[in-house]
């Protein structure tokens, strides 16, 4: 085999190499590049009652005591205009995510939330859902979702980070 054809043919294996694994990257990594969360909820109460439950939750989930799997270490920062703002740390590794819920009101007495989180660990890519655990936690844990016959919830995995296959667990242990 000549220079120039053996040469040929380890580019064309390369190219293909190369083709191949970013399909199957995105195939097995649909998620963002770096470990976040976006995730859109709408209540059907007003939007004062969603942000006062959701800052009550953040204070009465405060505390250091983690024995109660995510349900600490939250702090509030505070609101301004429509967003409010707080931090997570996770128990275990102690990285602080960094959340915000922007709320505004909807038709039919809805109120429309957009919610981040995101590790301020900016290698963080994995995170086993934690970043839409810590939003969707503290709807469950402020009751928001129940007896609510306008609540959705939405998100999919390429703007959260494992979403389909997080489990908050937040009543089952
Ligand atoms: C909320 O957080 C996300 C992700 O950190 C950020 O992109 C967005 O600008 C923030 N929104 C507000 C209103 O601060
Ligand atoms: C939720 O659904 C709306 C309407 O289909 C879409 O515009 C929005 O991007 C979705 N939100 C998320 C976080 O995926």
């Amino acid at each position: 085999m000549g220079c120039c054809k053996c040469c040929c043919v380890v580019l064309v294996v390369a190219v293909l190499i190369v083709a191949g694994s970013m399909g199957l990257f995105t195939a097995f990594f649909p998620y963002p590049s770096h470990a976040s969360c976006q995730v859109d909820w709408v209540f059907g109460k007003d939007c004062n009652t969603v942000k006062n439950r959701l800052i009550h939750q953040m204070k009465l989930w405060s505390s250091d005591q983690c024995s109660a799997k995510q349900q600490c270490r939250y702090e509030y920062l505070g609101e301004e205009g429509d967003t409010i703002r707080g931090l997570h740390t996770t128990p275990i590794m102690s990285y602080v995510d960094k959340l915000n819920f922007t709320l505004t009101d909807g038709s039919g007495d809805t109120c429309q939330v957009k919610a981040f989180s995101e590790s301020t660990a900016s290698y963080a890519v994995i995170d086993f859902g934690v970043n839409y655990c810590n939003l969707r936690n503290l709807v469950i844990g402020s009751r928001l979702d129940e007896n609510d016959a306008k609540y959705k919830e939405n998100s999919t995995n390429a703007v959260c980070t494992m979403y389909s296959i997080a489990h908050c667990n937040l009543y089952t242990e």
